[in-house]
C-alpha cells in the first residue's frame, strides 16, 4: 500500500501521449489527492506545458532520477521505457502503475481491473500492472456471467481504434481521410496498410502460432485477471477506421444455462457496466457514443443458437478511458483507500 498522505506527489510518464493527457484529466476529474504533478516525457516534449487544474506544468524528460519524493508514478510511454525507468520509480519509493505490456504476466506482478479482482492490489511488491485496453472491456462484463454460471469458453472479435495506437496514429488516420476524400494518395507510416476505409486484422506483431501479440494479450490476460486458467479464450483482434472506443463482438459458452433476460439483469447490476440494449428501437452500444464516458457498455445480449448454453454480446468502451487511464486512476484510488 501507499504511505498514508493527505496528498500524493504523482509522475505520469508518458504525459504527452494519448493515455497520459487523459490520466491527467481523470485525476483532475476525480479529485485524485495530488501535491504535486511531474509529467514526463521524451527529449522531444521537454519543456512542453501541459494544463493540470488550471495552471500549467512544465514537462521534464524521463530519467532514473525523476522520481525522488513520487509516492506514485502511472506509466504510459511504451513497453522499453517501462522496463527501462519503473524499477527505478520502485527503487525511490514510488508504486508504479503501469500501462504497457512489460510487467502484465510476469508472476509476481498483480494484473488488476477494479471491478473483477481488486483484492490482488493489495498484493504488489511496487508495480501493478494496467491491462490491455481490449481486455478491461471484456473482464468487466464476463465477471459476473462467469460468476454465476462458470464460463467455459470464449469466442471474441475486437473493433480496436486508432487511438488505441497513440498519437501519431489518429493523426494517419485523420490525414489519409483527408487525403481520400481529395483524391490524393495516402501515406501510410504507422500502419502496414492504409487505415482509413479499411479494417486490419492485424494488430501488433505476428507469433509463431499464427495468433497476433494483441490477440494473445486478451487470452493470457483473461485467465490471470479473473483468475482461472481453465477459461478457454480465442481471440482475433481488428483495428478499424475509428478515433475512439473499442468495440468486441463476445461470444461465450457457459457450464450452466442462463438467459438473455438472466445476462441483462446480472450484468445491469454489476460495477462499471451499462446495459443498453434495445434493438427494436435501434439501441445498442456505438463507439462514437461512448468516448468520454466511463463505463462500458453492453448490448445486443442474445442466446447463442448453436450450442446448449450459448450467449452473445456486443461491448463498447472507450480504450482510452477504461481501456487505459481511468482503469490506472482506479487502481491508485485503490491504494489510497
Ligand atoms: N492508447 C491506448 O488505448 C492504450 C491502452 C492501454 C495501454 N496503452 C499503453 O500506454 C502506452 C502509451 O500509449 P499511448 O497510446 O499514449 O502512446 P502515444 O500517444 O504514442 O504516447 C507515448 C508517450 O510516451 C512518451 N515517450 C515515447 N518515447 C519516450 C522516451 N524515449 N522517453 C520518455 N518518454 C517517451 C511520449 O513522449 P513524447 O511526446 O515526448 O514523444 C508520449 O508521452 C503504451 O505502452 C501503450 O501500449 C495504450
Amino acid at each position: 500500500m501507499l504511505k498514508k498522505k493527505a496528498k500524493y506527489k504523482v509522475a505520469v510518464a508518458g504525459a504527452t501521449g494519448a493515455v497520459g493527457r487523459e490520466m491527467l484529466e481523470i485525476l483532475e476529474e476525480r479529485s485524485f489527492p495530488v501535491s504535486e504533478l511531474v509529467p514526463l516525457a521524451s527529449e522531444r516534449s521537454e519543456g512542453e506545458r501541459l494544463d493540470f487544474r488550471g495552471k500549467s506544468v512544465i514537462v521534464r524528460r524521463l530519467s532514473k532520477e525523476s522520481f525522488e519524493g513520487v509516492d506514485l508514478a502511472l506509466f504510459s510511454a511504451g513497453g522499453e521505457r517501462s522496463l527501462e525507468f519503473a524499477p527505478a520509480a520502485v527503487k525511490a519509493g514510488a508504486v508504479v502503475i503501469d500501462n504497457s505490456s512489460a510487467f502484465r504476466m510476469d508472476p509476481q506482478v498483480p494484473l488488476v481491473v477494479p471491478e473483477v479482482n481488486a483484492p490482488a492490489a493489495g498484493r504488489h511488491r511496487g508495480i501493478i500492472a494496467n491491462p490491455n485496453c481490449s481486455t478491461i472491456a471484456l473482464v468487466v462484463a464476463l465477471k459476473p456471467i462467469h460468476d454465476a454460471v462458470k464460463i467455459k469458453r470464449v469466442v471474441v472479435t475486437t473493433f480496436q481504434s486508432v487511438s488505441g495506437t497513440g498519437k501519431k496514429a489518429i493523426d494517419e488516420l485523420a490525414q489519409q481521410t483527408v487525403a481520400l476524400l481529395n483524391f490524393r494518395d495516402v501515406e501510410t507510416k504507422v500502419y502496414p496498410h492504409q487505415i482509413a476505409f479499411n479494417c486490419l486484422p492485424h494488430i501488433d506483431a505476428f507469433l509463431e502460432n499464427g495468433y497476433t501479440k494483441e490477440e494473445m494479450k486478451m487470452v493470457n490476460e483473461a485467465k490471470k485477471i479473473m483468475e482461472d486458467d481453465s477459461l478457454r479464450v480465442t481471440a482475433t483482434a481488428v483495428r478499424v477506421p475509428v478515433f475512439r472506443c473499442h468495440s468486441e463482438s463476445v461470444n461465450i459458452e457457459t457450464e450452466k444455462k442462463i438467459s438473455a433476460n438472466e445476462v441483462r439483469a446480472l450484468l445491469s447490476a454489476a460495477p462499471g457496466i451499462v446495459v443498453f440494449d434495445d434493438p427494436k428501437k435501434n439501441l445498442y452500444p456505438l463507439a462514437i457514443d461512448t468516448a468520454g464516458k466511463d463505463d462500458t457498455y453492453v448490448g445486443r445480449i442474445r442466446e447463442d443458437e448453436s450450442v446448449a448454453n450459448g450467449i452473445n454480446l456486443w461491448i463498447v468502451s472507450d480504450n482510452l478511458r477504461k481501456g487505459a487511464a481511468l482503469n490506472a486512476v482506479q487502481i491508485a484510488e485503490l491504494l489510497i483507500k
